[in-house]
């Protein structure tokens, strides 16, 4: 790793990023940015890194998840509580009926550039330059929102920061006490059609803990009881502001990107020669690689031997999102191949990007049952070639929002525009997830 430094990247080809207008605002914000304290500490990552080899060796499974793109306006605490709510509501779901540890990782504070499939949005006749992530540019259909603007890092940064304060405090604060969770998931399942189901698996959980409580094990004496440990994670895209908050660590002289936990390289950017693949070979965190179909097995190969040349458990998470018509043409020929060349990895599912349609009503959307169907054939094919299904990725908020269609509540075409609130893609909403969660669940423990 001689020949790599925080900064290499800068001479591979890169593509995905913004054309900032003025360099020396750009580098005065990288300076400003590198100066601040990191968002995560590097021993944390280390932690994540030692589940996530677990759930490697086939002992745990990784559930990560929340928004597709964060966003500046819809920054507040009951939307942080109320996504946190939903993992945490699934990760139980998951750990007692599926009878699994579960590794959360979610898709917060940090979560604000995109990768675009065109570089240009064109309205009524009207051509600006495409929204990437409120870290670079904001969502408004106007010439100056669409602006690069470097200091929206520092703004990102900023946010970043609260959002995972806001999260530590209802991880370790009593919001995730399972007594608690136990409570505030009845009020919520109360008009959802899985609430016998719920409710039967909420009884159960009551009574064991009743137990334990009888022979002395309880919150007050077993801080498990009390709290949890929710890592965060993004795709780690701006590499300006990646490399601004990359660090040594002191304690062991290697480099962590502290801006999260765990980053992952996009479907669009993880080109062998590229940038982002260069950066990332050299930070110690977990990382993750998002797969699409048409990746081919000596290229995957390839890609894992540069991001982990020693083949260390728990170091990379290959995210497959292939689309639930195209997965079992192209999956098994990957995980046959991993497995003959003995390569260590979490295989997860990312039942999303790859089912993503237009719907009649012009609503970009995913359909519930195409997400099941992928999810449904990740765990088959699986069992069918003895590797580990090790976890899955949603992009899922713990708002009622209409932006998938189907589910129990069988959102419509015609019902998108009800409640249509994402600034990227459709997210599942907190009755749908907890819909995802049972079935999950059933593979898990099969
Ligand atoms: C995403 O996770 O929001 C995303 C853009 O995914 P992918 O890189 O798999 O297309
Ligand atoms: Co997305």
């Amino acid at each position: 790793m001689s020949d790599w430094q925080p900064d290499s990247w800068r001479s591979k080809p890169i593509l995905q990023q913004p054309k900032y207008d003025d360099l020396n605002h750009l580098s005065d914000v990288e300076k400003r940015l590198h100066s601040y304290p990191p968002v995560v500490f590097a021993a944390e990552a280390r932690q994540l890194f030692s589940q996530l080899a677990n759930v490697s060796q086939g002992k745990g499974f990784l559930l990560q998840g929340g928004d597709c793109a964060e966003s500046f306006a819809e920054f507040n605490a009951p939307k942080i509580r109320d996504t946190f709510k939903v993992l945490l509501q699934m990760a139980i779901v998951l750990t007692y009926a599926g009878k699994c540890p579960v590794t959360k990782v979610a898709r917060m504070a940090g979560q604000y550039a995109k990768p675009r499939s065109g570089d240009f949005e064109t309205i009524d006749g009207v051509s600006l330059p495409s929204y990437r992530g409120d870290i670079i540019n904001s969502f408004e259909f106007t010439e100056a929102a669409r602006r690069p603007d470097p200091e929206r890092m520092i703004e990102a940064y900023n946010r970043s920061a609260s959002t995972l304060n806001l999260l530590r405090a209802f991880a370790q604060g009593g919001l995730a006490d399972l007594h608690e969770v136990n409570r505030w998931n009845m009020a919520f399942v109360e008009n959802n059609p899985l609430k016998e189901r719920y409710q039967d698996m909420a009884k159960s959980l009551h009574d064991a803990l009743e137990f334990m409580s009888v022979v002395g094990i309880n919150a007050e004496n077993h801080a498990e009881l009390r709290e949890t440990t929710l890592f965060t994670s993004h795709e780690a895209l701006l590499l300006n502001y990646e490399q601004a908050l990359t660090r040594k660590d002191t304690m062991t002289g290697n480099w962590y990107n502290c801006s999260a936990h765990m980053l992952w390289i996009g479907e669009r950017t993880r080109q062998l020669d590229h940038a982002h693949v260069e950066f990332f070979r050299g930070i110690h965190n977990p990382i993750g690689i998002k797969i699409g179909p048409s990746m081919q097995e000596d290229e995957l190969i390839r890609l894992i031997d540069a991001v982990n040349p020693n083949n260390i458990p728990g170091r990379l998470t290959l995210i497959t999102r292939m689309g639930a018509d195209n997965l079992a043409d192209n999956l098994p020929r990957l995980l046959r191949r991993v497995k003959q060349e003995g390569r260590h990895v979490v295989w997860s599912s990312d039942p999303m990007h790859g089912n993503t349609i237009s719907a009649s009503s012009g609503y970009k959307t995913r359909n519930f049952d195409a997400i099941l169907r992928e999810i449904q054939q990740f765990f088959q094919v699986h069992r069918a070639e003895g590797t580990h299904a090790g976890g899955i990725h949603l992009e899922m908020t713990g708002q009622h929002v209409t932006e998938c269609t189907g589910g129990a509540y069988q959102i419509s075409d015609d019902d998108l525009a009800e409640c249509y609130q994402t600034q990227c893609d459709p997210r599942l909403n907190a009755d749908q997830v907890l819909e995802m969660a049972f079935l999950v669940a059933d593979h898990l423990k099969a």
